[in-house]
């Protein structure tokens, strides 16, 4: 949901800039910009598009200077276009912004510039803050900034340059990420560590209501009242993402690495019950998420209901959630579950709750994120950098990590005796090389793909456990290849949703739970009698009904119950995959969305 860099330095910003933006296009891929300030004056160049046509651009029109900001953009206010593309420079020229969030004032704050007879040219929030900036700089660029951002309601991460003060970026967060990475003789700012790493291996978080002014020598961080705050350095690993080495996608790559990331998942798995009292009186528990993640929540709360069924459990969509008037005190746990652990639905709600008095721990993929900072534990999922906007290897490793979860807070709670949990967590150590067996079917899931991708409209069919894999697996070819599609606990679909099924309609079943396999039959013969093609997911291949019911059979391998979502969603994870492929969509970055979504 746009990403912000920033470098000052002794090189020519413009490179790195863009390397940087490359990095940070997976949060937004509409339009991207960039704004140099060259010695005398500050310059922008902007363009609707990917980050290559800001490069084709920056050929005709080329910039030069050594600091620098850029920006890749998802729209909210505006459309994609070059106008609407940041950086906004102000009015005298005199700033240049980058803004990452929202500003909800922003109207109010036009119409009063516009009264001062200062001009707009863009259809955005954003484009407030550089006139504002610029309406109260009278001699300190930091002064005004400060005095700009105590006027923002909203959500902001900002980079600014002025002409005022050459050399420096101004670095401002309030509820979106922001990260300084400290080099030699240089210093950058972005919105992500990933887009550092390969600059340098040392940053400095910035936390709520910072403004950082970096040089290329120097960082200082003050609070928005100008009183100043210390500067904490943390290392990170500079393990790179870029590159997608042999395949033709990240996309293709990730679910290639589902094994070794189940495997560094369960490794890395690290009980949060050090104080067993602390945990004992928790009565109520929400998983909340967006998405993949809010998917992996709901089959982290089926399990946990499965192993303890006295506790309240509930699974929610972090939006709803806000919003709503659930019950939360000192007995309530919520898990919030999130790759990025930069989601503004869930870290809104992550406050929420903190507020009301509730105990929160996350299960999160990037260890230096706001996610990961806000909640009182975490639980890393491991699964290494994500890149595809489209989650895979990090829902599987979600799921891991609930399910460890859940059977470790079942043997606090003594549902669970030393040997039969032993037994569950011997179980999940198969579970990469279960995974890998599974990957094996890619090529059968590649060819019937390539059968299957001019359907309109594809179903997803699942009871109990595999009914959440059936959301995830929809909602996966939604997302990268445009098909129309649904899933559906297979019992609710003859309450008015069979009335779709007809010649040419594709299900595909998800049959793993053994105590709802003659319900999942009856289920499926109901949409074959109406005209379905029906392709199952399941590790009874060999029972004659499903056998007989199905058109096509995706036989995966065994696992304990409680274990098949791990299993099971990677056949759906590869047909969405391939039928995008066969579509000719761009798979990484399907139209319209973000990886990061950092707007609420
Ligand atoms: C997954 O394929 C989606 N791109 C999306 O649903 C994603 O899972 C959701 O936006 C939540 O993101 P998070 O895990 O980073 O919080």
């Amino acid at each position: 949901m746009c990403g912000i860099i920033g470098y000052t330095g002794k090189k020519q910003a413009t490179e790195i800039i863009i390397k940087g933006l490359k990095s940070l296009e997976y949060r937004g891929y509409d339009s991207s910009g960039i704004a140099v300030f060259d010695g005398e004056n500050i310059q922008a160049v902007k363009k609707e598009g990917r980050i290559v046509c800001l490069e084709k651009e920056l050929e005709t029109n080329p910039l030069s200077g050594n600091t620098a900001i850029g920006h890749t953009r998802w729209a909210t206010h505006g459309k994609p276009s070059d106008s609407n593309a940041h950086p906004f420079v102000s009015t005298a020229h005199k700033f240049a912004v980058v803004h990452n969030g929202i500003i909800e004032n922003y109207l109010e704050i036009k119409e009063y510039l516009q009264a001062r007879n200062i001009h707009f040219y863009s259809q955005t929030d954003s484009e407030v803050v550089a006139h504002l900036i610029e309406y109260l700089y009278i001699g300190d660029v930091k002064d005004a900034i400060l005095s700009a951002v105590r006027r923002l309601r909203g959500s902001f991460a900002l980079g600014v340059i002025s002409s005022a003060e050459p050399g420096i970026i101004f670095a401002v967060k309030k509820d979106n990420p922001l990260i300084i990475g400290k080099g030699e003789n240089e210093n950058y700012i972005s919105s992500d560590i990933t887009s550092l790493q390969k600059f340098t291996g040392s940053v400095v978080v910035l936390k709520n209501y910072q403004l950082a002014k970096v040089t290329a020598s120097d960082i200082e961080l003050c609070d928005f009242d100008g009183c100043e705050q210390s500067v904490e350095t943390v290392d990170v690993s500079r393990e790179l993402a870029d590159d997608t080495h042999d395949f033709e996608s990240f996309m293709e790559k990730e679910i290639r690495e589902i094994p070794a990331a189940l495997t560094r998942a369960l490794k890395g798995y690290v009980s949060p019950f050090g104080e067993a009292e602390y945990w004992q009186g928790i009565n109520r528990i929400y998983f909340i998420g967006c998405g993949t993640a809010l998917h992996a929540g709901m089959v982290g709360k089926r399990i946990l209901k499965k192993l303890l069924p006295e506790l309240n459990l509930f699974a929610e969509m972090a939006s709803e959630f806000r919003y709503d008037d659930f019950h939360i005190d000192e007995h309530t746990l919520t898990i919030a579950v999130s790759q990025s652990g930069e989601t503004a639905d869930t870290l809104s709600c992550i406050r929420m709750v903190k507020e009301r008095g509730g105990k929160v721990l996350c299960v999160c993929n990037v260890p230096i994120s706001s996610i990961v900072f806000e909640s009182d534990f975490a639980l890393f999922t491991n699964a290494g950098p994500e890149v595809a906007v489209a989650s895979t290897k990090a829902y599987n490793c979600q799921l891991a990590v609930l399910t460890m979860f859940a059977l470790d807070f079942a043997r606090l709670k003594g549902a669970l005796t030393k040997q039969q949990f032993e037994g569950f967590m011997a179980d999940m150590g198969h579970l990469p090389e279960k995974a890998e067996e599974t990957l094996k079917l890619n090529e059968f899931i590649s060819d019937f793909s390539s059968w299957n991708y001019t359907r309109k409209s594809v179903f997803y069919l699942g009871r109990g456990l595999d009914y959440y894999v059936a959301m995830e697996g929809s909602l996966k070819l939604k997302e990268i290849s445009y098909i129309q599609s649904e899933a559906y606990a297979a019992g609710e679909l003859k309450h008015g949703t069979l009335a779709l099924i007809e010649d040419g309609v594709l299900v595909m079943a998800l049959v793993t739970q053994r105590d709802l396999l003659d319900k999942m039959h009856s289920s499926l013969i109901e949409v074959k009698s109406r005209g379905a093609t029906i392709i199952t997911i399941t590790p009874f291949g060999d029972n004659a009904a499903i056998k007989d019911v199905s058109d096509y059979i995706i036989p995966i391998p065994n696992v304990t119950d409680i274990l098949y979502p791990v299993i099971s969603v990677i056949p759906t994870q590869l047909f969405s995959y391939y039928i995008a492929r066969a579509k000719g969509c761009d798979i990484d970055k399907p139209r319209n969305l973000a990886k990061s979504v950092t707007v609420e």
